[in-house]
């Protein structure tokens, strides 16, 4: 009896060292963490549970049939962080490069689909040469059951995916239909092709960094939504992250304990408005200073500047929250912002996350470059976003809510609940100049003129008088209550139903 317990403890001992010890050695030297080093930090100590520890490969050709390593280059389980259940796969790049196989794709799917029937997210740590050569088309079978499984997962539990090696082909198609990617700097590639076949195909010469990574993806690409240092800040940030995320479509927002008054008075936010409507002040510093204890998950915020997107807690509990950013670009809508805040919108809404959205934008951005890439179309994909949501949405507007933008950004029209202004808002179509310049063409050669002109522009509408005393403003607030004003607004949400009309699905202007 006892040899066959301790035979159980040799086959574990051998499949935990997956690739063997000299891979696992290389795989540190890259400044990697193998891929169970990765579960262990990632979750509560102690909690996880292994699927499918054995299971092998099917493959017999090109002398596969001699290499079985137990697990097949896949860690799959189930554990918990902060107490709260999780599905998790961690590729082992020791085994064939973390490539997928046939077995390593049905062990994917598997806790995915049980992901789903049991209302937990999925994390997926990516460490992939992508297909498994040596299977060919059984291999790309393998990814296309993965992608599928994120397809129908999406809308239904998070997905998270962190990219911790070189990952191509199906292993960036598989995390690209998940709702984050994370990547770890100077470690981890994401590409279709990497660099050398891009030099074949069509002769340019760039380095794997430079073509898939870290900074390309936040930065540039925006495919990622943030990037680490290393492995270990890696996981602890996913963790500090999945606290905020509910564990699925049904379930409602994680509650945690908070030890900061919601009526918590901030007087220094009375004079955060500078008195000169042109010089920028930092968003940050008012979304922090609303949040409970400060604390403000960023996302995407090497992209698209112009805009903030990221979550707060307000009394324990999770709130998405969409600010225009004066210090970038004045704050202003283009292409790449609206992008950004309008999947950031949709995730909300699908995960019911209730919205809160910070004004101060002059508009959208005018020229040719926004127009030829289609700021109309993606200028109204967040316009699309705000209208069909209908989580809880409570608009604060700061300063400047000029023009289209000002009606894109959760404004009353498009359902918003409690649409708020500080007594520094300016609504109007547009700003003074702009409008002066414009209606008294004629009286521009005349400066006394047209300043009497831009100071009646400003006394009608560089204010929210206007707006409020149509009701499209619900309350002009003082600036020192708003955490308050805002917690209130939010817990008198808490019961809020609001359905759209029955579709099969909307056609949002991809
Ligand atoms: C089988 C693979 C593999 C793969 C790597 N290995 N990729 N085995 N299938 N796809 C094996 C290597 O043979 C090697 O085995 C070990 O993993 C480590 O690989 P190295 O090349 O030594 O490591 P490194 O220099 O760090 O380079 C990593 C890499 C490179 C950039 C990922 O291996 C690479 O370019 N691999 C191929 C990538 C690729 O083209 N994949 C197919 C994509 S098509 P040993 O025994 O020496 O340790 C695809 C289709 C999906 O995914 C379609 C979706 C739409």
């Amino acid at each position: 009896m006892k040899d066959i317990l301790q035979e159980l403890e040799n086959r574990r001992d051998v499949a935990r060292k997956g690739g063997g010890e000299r891979r696992i050695e290389a795989q540190h030297g890259k400044g990697k963490l193998t891929a169970r080093e990765r579960i262990e930090i990632l979750l509560d100590e102690g909690s996880f549970e292994e699927f499918d520890m054995f299971k092998a490969h099917r493959c017999t050709d090109f002398g596969m049939a001699d290499q079985q390593i137990p697990g097949d280059g896949v860690v799959t389980g189930w554990g918990t962080i902060n107490g709260r259940l999780v599905y998790v796969f961690s590729q082992d790049f020791t085994v064939f490069g973390g490539s997928l196989s046939e077995t390593h794709a049905e062990k994917i799917v598997k806790i995915m689909d049980m992901a789903v029937q049991n209302g937990a997210p999925v994390i997926g740590l990516n460490d992939s040469g992508g297909a498994r050569i040596q299977e060919g088309v059984a291999s790309l079978a393998g990814y296309a059951d993965v992608f599928q499984r994120n397809i129908m997962a999406s809308g239904v539990v998070p997905q998270i995916s962190v990219i911790m090696g070189p990952c191509a082909g199906g292993a960036v198609y598989s995390p690209a239909m998940t709702d984050f990617i994370f990547m770890v700097r100077d470690s981890s590639y994401m590409f279709v092709t990497g660099p050398d076949v891009v030099k074949t195909v069509t002769n340019e010469v760039v380095t794997a960094e430079e073509l898939g990574g870290a900074s390309t993806h936040t930065k540039k690409s925006s495919v990622a939504d943030g990037a680490f240092d290393n492995d270990v800040e890696a996981m602890d940030e996913i963790r500090r992250l999945f606290d905020f995320l509910p564990l699925s479509n049904q379930s409602g927002v994680p509650v945690r304990p908070f030890f900061d008054s919601p009526d918590r008075i901030e007087e220094s936010l009375d004079t955060l408005i500078p008195d000169n409507p042109n010089q920028p002040y930092d968003m940050k510093e008012l979304i922090r200073k609303l949040a409970d204890e400060g604390d403000f998950f960023e996302i995407q915020a090497d992209h698209a500047g112009n805009i903030l997107t990221g979550y707060v807690r307000l009394e324990g509990r999770t709130v998405g929250v969409v600010a225009n950013q004066p210090m970038v670009l004045a704050g202003v809508l283009d292409i790449d912002s609206s992008r950004k805040a309008a999947r950031f919108v949709r995730f909300c809404d699908a995960f019911e996350i209730p919205i809160l959205t910070l004004v101060d934008v002059p508009g959208f951005l005018p020229g040719t470059s926004q127009e030829y890439g289609g700021v109309i179309k993606h200028g109204a994909k967040l316009l699309f976003a705000y209208g069909e949501a209908t989580v809880p949405k409570v608009t604060l507007i700061t300063r400047k809510a000029y023009g289209g933008a000002y009606d894109v950004m959760a404004s009353k029209h498009l359902r918003g609940d409690f649409n708020y202004a500080w007594p520094t808002a300016e609504i109007a179509v547009m700003g003074a100049k702009g409008a002066v310049e414009i209606l008294y063409r004629s009286e521009l050669s005349d400066p006394d003129k047209i300043a009497a002109r831009t100071k009646d522009y400003e006394d009608r509408f560089a204010n929210p008088f206007v707006a409020a005393e149509k009701g499209f403003i619900d309350e002009v607030i003082q600036p020192h209550s708003t955490r308050k004003r805002v917690c209130r607004a939010f817990a008198s949400l808490r019961g809020k139903k609001l359905t759209n009309p029955w579709k099969k699905h909307d056609n949002i202007p991809l």
